[in-house]
């Protein structure tokens, strides 16, 4: 299967009060607003137009973009959506700064964007009170039946199991880019849980709990290193009761024809999620945000 998605790309997500939505995620994380477009905020981290756009809404997940490997990948994604009987909610950009795009929903319900590299037209140095990550790193949503969603993603998306659990209820996939995973999934209500980004180093996510200490906020769990991923994670909750993971050490996979996929069993405790041990919290264990109708 030759991969059609290359990267991570951005997220939508619609909120009663963007701007408010918008200058939370500045000031906590460190993104910065690049542009605004009526009531649509667009936020990036990098020379990217934007990572992540929110709309006037209801507080719900809109839509998770990934960006193609090529012009030719998101044709091939269209005829696969076809075929699978997919229902396509769109075949043109639902935000600025990229040409192509074929959004459409998932096996479950969650809506997904392909799309065209969005335009690198930023700066990648620019001055915030946060911690100014490298980029956003992946998502994770919930589907019914993390067998038919995974499939999607491997059949239809083109990507790579990196690691589940020995139930099947927690899947990993890749992106050509080889980080550990783009898209992360669990079972239960079709929902996002969260959005991650990518920062640099512990001091990054120690001033993010300190830019929240200073709103009178608090972690939702964390630190502890992920098992699936080996990556060092902190949670908090944005303004919509989603999620939101900043993330360092993501394990990188250099070679596919070399990865077998790691089986985690639940059986084992709790070191499939956090190998340093604390078990998550209630306020992780939440169903995260709807996907819009
Ligand atoms: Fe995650």
């Amino acid at each position: 299967m030759t991969y059609l998605i290359r990267q991570m790309g951005h997220v939508v997500i619609s909120s009663p009060d963007p701007m408010g939505a918008a200058t939370d995620l500045c000031e906590t994380v460190g993104l910065r607003i690049t542009d605004t477009d009526g009531d649509a905020v667009y936020l990036s981290s990098n020379d990217r137009h934007h990572e992540v756009t929110y709309v006037k809404g209801k507080g719900e997940a809109v839509c998770i973009g990934l960006e193609a490997v090529s012009e030719a990948a998101i044709d091939e994604l269209y005829s696969r959506a076809k075929t699978d009987g997919l229902e396509i909610l769109a075949d043109t950009p639902i935000g600025k700064g990229y040409d192509r795009a074929l959004r459409f929903k998932a096996p479950g319900g969650s809506i997904f964007e392909v799309h065209s590299p969005i335009k690198r037209d930023q700066s990648r140095f620019y001055n915030s009170v946060g911690a100014r990550p490298r980029r956003i790193e992946h998502i994770n949503a919930f589907a019914p039946d993390t067998l038919a969603f995974g499939d999607f993603c491997a059949q239809t998306l083109g990507m790579k199991l990196s690691d589940k659990t020995s139930d099947d209820g927690f899947r990993w996939y890749r992106a050509q880019d080889g980080f550990h995973h783009t898209i992360a999934m669990g079972t239960g209500e079709t929902a996002l849980h969260h959005y991650a980004f990518d920062l640099y180093s512990m001091q990054d996510l120690q001033r993010i709990a300190d830019n929240l200490a200073g709103k009178d906020r608090a972690l939702v769990w964390g630190p502890g290193r992920h098992g699936a991923g080996e990556n060092v994670f902190t949670y908090y909750a944005d303004p919509h009761g989603c999620l939101v993971e900043n993330s360092i050490e993501m394990r990188h996979i250099d070679n596919d024809t070399t990865h077998e996929p790691g089986v985690w069993d639940i059986n084992e405790g709790f070191r499939w999620v956090n190998l340093w041990g604390t078990p998550p919290t209630p306020d992780f264990l939440v169903p995260g945000i709807k996907f819009q109708d």
